[in-house]
């Protein structure tokens, strides 16, 4: 019982017991909590080994391990944050899902990927490594699925934040969610944080509006922190209406990089349709790939994932009342593409290469 009870001691006192046993010198804020935890030690150890060992065993024991010790509780706190915050892993083969042609893929190869893989060859060019990024776009157009292609090729925790998680507290409370998120995020040693449908959280609706002034802020307080070299944290937003965020937060010096994410060309369209049609029951030979990619011009890739679903459950349905095999041809795809609309349209195209011109930066 007298082993386990504390001895009261001022922080000072607790300095010099440390020092005059191990002849290690703490400040005494340190050496308070310190002492606590050796007599902690002491006792543990004591029960281990059935018999007292003493304050000058345990306390050197317990220096010499402290290392280990704290080493041990990094990780563990780490893998609570982990678990605590959702963070994923991504596969890297998710980035060959997209079409070296599509763009912004060549660009966030280059401006992204290389420059925070390649640390040595960037510092001896000059180069500083983006930190923070948004991707913005058309909806459908693949943007989230952008940022998790990049998380898994640099094998980096991904970490989406829901804008409803940063509300829950009212809108006054979004930078302080913020904040605390990214205090944790930082305790891990490589992340993509993310968050998407960005313009809910940061649109300027009013001047002096209290939602967008309270993420601007904090955001603004991050951005040193994030560009800090050590820092192994990209920082993505994603959105669908640029022109909606605050203009404060696009200035110069903020996001190192505005990316696009726009419609898919021909061999875009081609490599996500190739993947889908793997799923389908199908033989590639009675299908016609390049009249399917020239009718889905226009197509996002989520459009083309709605006309998959679509063609899965019609030859479902068809082999259900046939009591057939029923296999998708060219002519399946020819009658259910018509009845889908590409999101696309000329104006929205049109409205994207203004915004292209605004705001991008590369
Ligand atoms: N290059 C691609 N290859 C395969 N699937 C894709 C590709 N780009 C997007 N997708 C899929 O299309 C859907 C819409 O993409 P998403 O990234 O959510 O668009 P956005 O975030 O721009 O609204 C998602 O289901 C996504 O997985
Ligand atoms: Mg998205």
């Amino acid at each position: 019982m007298k082993d386990s009870l504390p001895e009261a001691l001022s922080p000072e006192a607790c300095a010099n017991k440390i020092f005059e046993i191990s002849g290690a010198r703490f400040e005494a804020a340190i050496a308070a909590d310190l002492w606590q935890k050796i007599l902690k030690h002491k006792w543990l150890m004591s029960e281990k080994l059935g018999r007292d060992i003493g304050l000058r065993t345990a306390c050197i024991d317990f220096l010499e391990n402290m290392d280990q010790a704290l080493r041990e509780y990094m990780d563990y706190k780490r893998k609570d944050i982990l678990t605590d915050m959702g963070a994923q892993r991504i596969s890297a083969e998710i980035w060959d899902t997209i079409s070296d042609s599509q763009p912004p893929k060549q660009l966030v190869q280059k401006r992204i990927i290389l420059p925070l893989k390649e640390e040595d060859l960037s510092r001896k060019h000059g180069v500083t490594p983006p930190k923070t990024i948004v991707f913005f776009g058309p909806p459908g157009t693949g943007k989230t699925h952008f940022v998790k292609a990049i998380a898994g090729v640099l094998a980096w925790w991904y970490i989406e934040i829901l804008p409803s998680m940063l509300m829950v507290d009212g809108p006054d409370r979004i930078g302080a969610n913020l904040h605390a998120v990214m205090e944790k995020a930082r305790a891990l040693e490589e992340a993509v944080v993310f968050i998407d449908e960005f313009e809910e959280i940061a649109a300027s609706r009013h001047a002096a509006n209290r939602v967008d002034k309270s993420i601007t802020n904090e955001f603004l307080k991050q951005v040193p922190l994030l560009k800090n070299k050590g820092n192994k944290i990209l920082f993505v937003c994603a959105t669908n209406y640029i022109r909606q965020l605050d203009a404060a937060l696009l200035r110069p010096g903020r996001f190192d990089c505005i990316i696009p994410v726009g419609g898919l060309d021909e061999d875009g369209r081609r490599t996500i349709l190739e993947r889908l049609m793997s799923r389908l029951n199908i033989n590639a030979a009675n299908v016609d790939l390049g009249l399917i990619v020239k009718m889905t011009a226009r197509f996002t890739p989520a459009d083309i994932e709605y006309l998959f679903q679509q063609v899965a459950q019609f030859s479902f349905e068809r082999e259900f009342s046939l009591k057939q095999n029923y296999e998708v041809t060219t002519e399946t795809f020819v009658e259910i593409l018509p009845r889908i609309r590409p999101s696309l349209t000329d104006e929205i195209i049109e409205e994207f290469q203004k915004d292209i011109i605004t705001y991008s930066r590369v």
